[in-house]
């Protein structure tokens, strides 16, 4: 197909041309009552390009215009049988694409280290989860690949699962064995639901890992947004060309629950854009890209007390292929955390990552990155070495990770019981309304439905006392959790 066509974007350009009186949503009316400062700052087009469902622009939920034509492309773009625009991001998608696999009782494979959008999906969905443990490299504080032995194991125990859930490339830039998980899931006559939130740019470089669509992936849920230059919130659902068994009226209804009913246009032309520019520009502003992140993961490596996770890391803890432009260093040799590096690159640096945690700091890159931004970073760690060099000592993760509770409840019945919130002191034996994660290893140690059993709640005290980072409770602290009402 001709990837340069932008039908949507097109459409929307044509409605603004032809000077219609506005009397329809939003009520701005073509940026008239925007706030001048905003205007001032933004300029005027771009709030005319905030309409809604205007005849000519289509619909999204009922797409038979230029919103279908435009998901058509995106389809070939990225080798799929169906696409569908999200503006409710990859969570939108995922908790639709669960809801559509499953239903009440139905068994999913699940990572334990998915995203959290996959527990919202078993909470509407009501289906079970089988939690599987992606392997753990302890020495660096790192969540490694899904293996497919594990899978099948977990399959062979379970007839008749329904799905299996797989992320790749994760935060930091961990690749599995898609295929071998993708296979194995097939074998057993599941269905695979991959998350590319961070992979969907690699669909266009050959020096990149593969796609998940590629492989035979029936769902894929791609945050555009992040790696492929569409407006934050837009993401993509794709359905593979070899996707047996899909309910598409299910599909539909399920993104239509996931999603508002005002899709903003400003986002699906985004994805419009997005997909024509990666499509046609992609491979040579990824090329260009490859190569300054190889230049700066070599300058950065060489930095005394300064790590950067690499393809170095391929072939352990089930690490099947690393994702190269994502950048992960580490100070922990200079008795950094990550949470600090974090916080001192911006403040003294003025430079902002996408994320720390104990160990790292994770700087996402994408199709806007310019060399003189790495060059900044690369300049900021040599910096930082020099100034904290042989000032504290290496931090060492050596904990050891509880065994994974039991599940009492549903994540669906726990969450819809009655719960009450109790100090921490009183939460053991109780059953947790809630996720609770801590970094590292960014492995939840408890999700909804499962006891705070004595080694559960000792790790997660022992975690927390030594100023780990929890995600999930109250603000981050253990003061208070949420568990089940008895
Ligand atoms: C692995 C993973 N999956 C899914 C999501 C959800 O993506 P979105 O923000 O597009 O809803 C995220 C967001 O951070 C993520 O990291």
């Amino acid at each position: 197909m001709d990837q340069y066509r932008t039908p949507l974007f097109d459409a929307i350009r044509g409605f603004i041309d032809e000077g219609n009186a506005p009397l329809h949503i939003p009520s701005h009316k073509l940026g008239q009552a925007i706030h001048p400062k905003w205007k001032a700052y933004a300029g005027d087009e771009i709030f005319k390009m905030d309409l809604c469902e205007v005849q000519g622009l289509d619909d999204l939920h009922q797409p038979k215009g230029a919103i279908q034509e435009s998901q058509q492309l995106a389809a070939d773009a990225w080798g799929a049988r169906e696409s569908y625009f999200l503006v409710n991001g990859t969570s939108s998608g995922i908790i639709a694409s669960i809801c559509t696999v499953c239903g009440e009782g139905d068994k999913i494979i699940v990572p334990r280290n998915a995203h959290k959008s996959v527990v919202f999906g078993l909470i509407v969905s009501g289906a079970v989860p089988l939690y599987v443990n992606a392997e753990i490299d302890r020495e660096r504080g790192l969540v490694g690949g899904f293996l497919p032995s594990a899978l099948a194991r977990v399959l062979d125990e379970n007839p008749g699962a329904k799905a299996v859930f797989g992320v790749s490339p994760t935060y930091h830039g961990v690749c599995s064995d898609m295929k071998g998980l993708i296979d194995a899931t097939h074998a057993h006559g599941g269905l695979f639901i991959a998350d590319e939130a961070h992979g969907n740019h690699v669909y266009f470089h050959e020096d990149l890992p593969s796609g998940a669509l590629a492989l035979g992936a029936d769902f894929a849920c791609q945050s555009i947004h992040k790696m492929s230059g569409s407006l934050t919130q837009s993401s993509m659902l794709h359905i593979g060309e070899g996707c047996k068994e899909l309910n598409g009226a299910r599909l539909r209804a399920c993104l239509q629950m996931a999603q508002n009913t005002s899709p903003s246009y400003l986002l699906q032309a985004s994805l419009d854009l997005a997909r024509s520019y990666i499509a046609t520009e992609g491979h040579d502003l990824l090329d260009n890209l490859i190569g300054m992140v190889r230049r700066a993961r070599e300058r950065l490596g060489a930095i005394h007390g300064v790590d950067v996770l690499g393809p170095d890391l391929i072939g352990g803890h089930g690490i099947f292929d690393y994702e190269p432009i994502r950048l992960v260093v580490s100070a922990r040799k200079l008795g950094i955390e990550g949470y600090e590096l974090y916080e001192i690159l911006r403040r003294d640096y003025r430079i902002e990552m996408e994320f720390g945690d104990y160990y790292y700091g994770v700087c996402v890159l994408g199709l806007g990155t310019q060399e003189s931004d790495l060059d900044r970073l690369v300049q900021a760690m040599d910096d930082l070495s020099g100034k904290w060099r042989g000032r504290r000592a290496p931090l060492a993760w050596d904990e050891e990770l509880p065994p994974m509770p039991p599940m009492l409840m549903t994540p669906r019945e726990a969450f819809f019981a009655e719960r009450e919130s109790v100090p921490w002191r009183n939460a053991k034996g109780r059953i947790s309304a809630e996720l609770i994660v801590p970094y590292p290893p960014g492995i939840p140690t408890i999700c909804p439905g499962e006891p705070f059993t004595d080694e559960v709640w000792g790790f997660l005290d022992s975690q927390y006392r030594n100023g780990r980072h929890l995600h999930g409770p109250k603000n981050g602290q253990l003061d208070e959790v949420n568990v089940v009402a008895e």
